[in-house]
């Protein structure tokens, strides 16, 4: 299966989905990663020799020509055929109707918590600020809301004394990405989700 991976930051994430992807048996290839900006992250994808894309909100006029351009940066990316899956790993903007028509049913994004709870840019904190003993992370199939689509996969995570929204974030991320290999690992080898 021929994925693209959108980021926007130290792409911690997208290098554990590139290391799986260089495993001998894997059932997926990276043929892009796109970033909204000069993410760090766009350095594994470089090291790995994969294509890269950056599509800046602040190059367009109105969300929705961002949008497009998001859309066309994908296309461009995964050549003649469309990609099988778009795996948003750390991507901090929402996706819109270009793209979610684009790839219907096909487009994952993994969270810093245990959705329905804590959805939005802030899961760690707010779970944190809450006083919950127990967080986690959940890959969902994006629909047009914010974390509301269909989930995947979760996995807990305890909170610990003393937890920072860094060291939790931290412990949190380790359980995330090997959940999010687990998942596009079992959807590359299935056949395509059907559209929603
Ligand atoms: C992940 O926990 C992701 O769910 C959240 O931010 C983190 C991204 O980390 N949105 P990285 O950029 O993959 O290191």
């Amino acid at each position: 299966a021929r994925i693209i991976v959108l980021i926007s930051g130290t792409g911690s994430t997208l290098a554990a989905l590139i290391r799986a992807a260089q495993a001998p048996d894997s059932a997926f290839e990276i043929v892009g990663v796109l970033a909204d900006g000069d993410a760090p992250g766009l350095a594994h994808a470089r090291q790995a020799a994969i294509p890269t894309a950056v599509v800046p909100l602040r190059d367009h006029p109105t969300r929705a020509d961002w949008d497009r351009a998001l859309a066309a940066a994908i296309a461009e990316l995964s050549g003649r055929a469309l990609p099988d899956l778009v795996v948003l790993a750390g991507f901090m903007k929402l996706v819109g109707p270009a793209v979610l028509s684009a790839h219907p049913g096909r487009i994952i994004n993994t969270h810093p918590a245990l959705l329905p709870s804590f959805p939005g840019a802030h899961g760690v904190r707010d779970a944190l600020a809450h006083g919950v003993k127990i967080t986690g992370a959940t890959v969902i199939e994006v629909d047009a809301g914010i974390d509301t689509g269909r989930i995947l996969a979760q996995r807990a995570v305890e909170v610990h004394e003393g937890d920072t929204e860094e060291t939790l974030h931290e412990r949190i991320k380790v359980v995330e990405r090997e959940m999010l290999v687990d998942v596009v690992s079992s959807l590359a080898a299935a056949p395509a989700p059907q559209p929603a």
